[in-house]
């Protein structure tokens, strides 16, 4: 009305910038990192040598992979302040709130790796200061997650082992049995554990990604930018989708009930979590991988009965033209719920699972920005689409 040009708002959704470290072929359903397809890392690699992949941008050589496991797996143990801050959050909280808390509490308690104290150069200008806090913080996110686990059993925290792998330690620290002597997890779940680590690991610039970035480019510290992309995780459209499956599910009940809760998702009256993706049109690889990591659990725990539900509203909603039209497909949290309950953790502890590998793919985007960023702020500009320009009106003069 007043001469502004209004954009199509799909223009704001596919603003791109450049990256190394991940690519999405969203219509061939294609994922790799720095080259490497998912398929791969997923049936050759582990969870702590994709990581060094990711922040590092090449697989590690014998020398470096020996130092890289060595110091993630010296620096898993929380200092005691942090620990007296999971001990106070509620039995009943949230694992997410318990992580953003967790991590912020870390940033906290460590003035030495706060740029507002030691110079906004603190990063930018010392690899070793970067390095030294990206191996502080991948290797304290499982013990996070541990200890909220803990706080949420009432038992007393247990410690991190350094000559266990990665998940490993961290079903180890999570596991009611350790508190036995000499207690290792089952082998299966940790392989289990370890490949769902490497799906979750980074995913170009999704959500929680783009904050981590967004906030990064202020030159605020990693802890706190952690903390923030965490919080964007949370959300149930983004990594709380693997605990909002299974309450969607349960609310289903049955596979007879399944085309009503079809017909309410047409009438949009429900959400059909874990299907669809801005990127994936087609099918999102890991998916794929994550549903036959399913049957290697199920092995090991007991067929989770709500896979039969859950088949067959995947079937159904594949064969129904709503969904196909929309190119709605499995996501990757259609699956990794239904692992996650086999392995008997609570439902409100799958997206915590999600948010430890992913602190991988935060840390990776967040070292890119810093190294190649030139200390830019992310500052998006918006298309202004409100009033034209107007005199204010004194109250009594407003009907
Ligand atoms: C993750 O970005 C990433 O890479 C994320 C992630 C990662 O690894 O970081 O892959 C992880 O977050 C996976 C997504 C987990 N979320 C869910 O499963 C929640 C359910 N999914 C939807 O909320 C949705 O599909 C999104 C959020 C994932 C994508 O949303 P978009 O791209 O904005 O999709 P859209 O709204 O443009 O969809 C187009 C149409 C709409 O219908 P119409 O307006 O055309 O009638 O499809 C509908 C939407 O209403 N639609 C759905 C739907 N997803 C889209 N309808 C029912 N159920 C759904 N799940």
């Amino acid at each position: 009305s007043n001469g502004l040009r209004v954009f199509d708002p799909a223009f704001l959704n596919t603003a791109a910038i450049s990256s190394k470290i991940t690519f999405i072929d969203g219509d061939r359903g294609f994922l790799m990192h720095r080259g490497y397809p998912i398929e791969q890392l997923a049936s050759k690699s582990d969870f702590l040598e994709t990581a060094y992949l990711l922040i590092y941008g090449v697989l590690p050589d014998k020398k470096q992979d020996d130092t890289w496991r060595y110091e993630i797996m010296h620096h898993t143990a929380l200092a005691e302040d942090v620990m007296k801050v999971i001990s106070s959050m509620r039995y009943d909280s949230h694992p997410m709130s318990v992580f953003i808390t967790a991590i912020a509490a870390m940033g906290a308690f460590a003035p030495e790796a706060n740029p507002a104290l030691q110079g906004r150069d603190l990063y930018t200008a010392n690899a070793d200061v970067m390095n030294k806090n990206i191996i502080r913080i991948l290797g304290k996110a499982g013990t996070v997650a541990a200890a909220s686990m803990r706080v949420r059993m009432n038992r007393p925290f247990i410690p991190p082992r350094s000559d266990y792998s990665y998940c490993e330690n961290l079903l180890y620290m999570m596991d009611s049995h350790s508190e036995a002597e000499g207690y290792k997890p089952d082998q299966r779940l940790v392989k289990a554990l370890d490949i769902l680590f490497i799906l979750h690991a980074d995913h170009e610039m999704n959500c929680s990604t783009a904050t981590m970035t967004h906030v990064g480019s202020s030159l605020v510290d990693p802890y706190s930018a952690i903390a923030a992309a965490a919080a964007a995780l949370y959300g149930p459209l983004h990594g709380g989708a693997n605990e909002a499956v299974i309450r969607m599910i349960e609310r289903i009940g049955s596979v007879e009930a399944v085309p009503e809760f079809l017909e309410k998702v047409k009438r949009k009256e429900e959400l059909l979590f874990g299907f669809g993706h801005r990127v994936y049109r087609n099918t999102d690889p890991r998916s794929k991988i994550i549903r036959e990591v399913a049957e290697m659990v199920f092995e090991a725990c007991g067929r989770e009965p709500l896979i039969e539900v859950a088949t067959a509203l995947r079937d159904a909603a594949l064969k129904d033209e709503f969904f196909v039209k929309r190119r709605l497909y499995p996501n990757v949290d259609f699956w990794s719920g239904l692992i996650y309950k086999a392995m008997g953790f609570p439902l409100d502890f799958f997206p915590i699972l999600f948010a430890v590998p992913r602190v991988a793919g935060w840390l990776a985007h967040w070292k890119q920005l810093l190294d190649h960023g030139n200390g830019k702020i992310w500052r998006p500009r918006q298309i202004y689409v409100g009033e034209g320009l107007r005199d204010y009106v004194p109250i009594e003069k407003r009907e």
